[in-house]
């Protein structure tokens, strides 16, 4: 009994360490993925107004919203972030006739290519192909959630 009450012990200590973990992430990381699109002295304006123009595209359309987010590898909530940034930031710059001159129109650039990059199976850098459909839902499920139950009731069993 001893023995096992230590192993929970131990357990809700690694819980409590990864709870701490997600709300204190990587503070580089959100710095720069949630500040992304500074409006002033950019060095190419072309390259910012691309980017914004790729991500806004993404962040409007819900099919390719879900796809990237999904596969994004930094969390839901810094990605949805950055994309609704690019997408509030966007029609600035759209609007912005020097701008567009300079770069082309990149707003109807990026509005035609990630449809075709949809088509072909892409959404931005990343595949679509294998996207999880759903949660993992089998028989082996019940078997997990049964070991979970019983080894989290044994503290009662034997301490009663
Ligand atoms: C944005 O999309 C266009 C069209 O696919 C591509 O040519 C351009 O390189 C992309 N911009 C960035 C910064 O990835
Ligand atoms: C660029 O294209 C978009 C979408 O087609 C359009 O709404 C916008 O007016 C265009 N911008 C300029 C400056 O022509
Ligand atoms: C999102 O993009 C897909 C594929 O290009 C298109 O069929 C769909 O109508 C778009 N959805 C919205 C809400 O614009
Ligand atoms: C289209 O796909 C290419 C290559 O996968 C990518 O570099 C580009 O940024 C994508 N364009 C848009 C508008 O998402």
């Amino acid at each position: 009994m001893q023995l096992f009450a230590s192993f929970l012990v131990v357990l809700s200590v690694f819980h409590a360490a990864m709870g701490a973990a997600d709300k204190f992430p990587a503070p580089v990381l959100v710095e720069r993925q949630t500040n992304p699109l500074p409006t002033t002295q950019v060095g190419d304006a072309c390259l910012d107004y691309s980017i914004t123009a790729n991500m806004s595209t993404i962040s409007a359309n819900s099919s390719y919203r879900a796809a990237f987010i999904q596969k994004a590898p930094v969390g839901t909530i810094i990605t949805s972030r950055m994309l609704n940034a690019a997408q509030a930031k966007l029609p600035a710059l759209t609007a912005n006739v020097a701008l567009n001159q300079e770069c082309g129109n990149l707003t109807e650039l990026a509005l035609t290519e990630a449809a075709n990059n949809f088509t072909n199976g892409f959404v931005a850098q990343f595949s679509t192909k294998d996207l999880p459909v759903g949660i993992k839902a089998g028989p082996e499920v019940i078997v997990i959630v049964g070991c979970i139950c019983v080894l989290f009731s044994m503290v009662w069993v034997f301490a009663g």
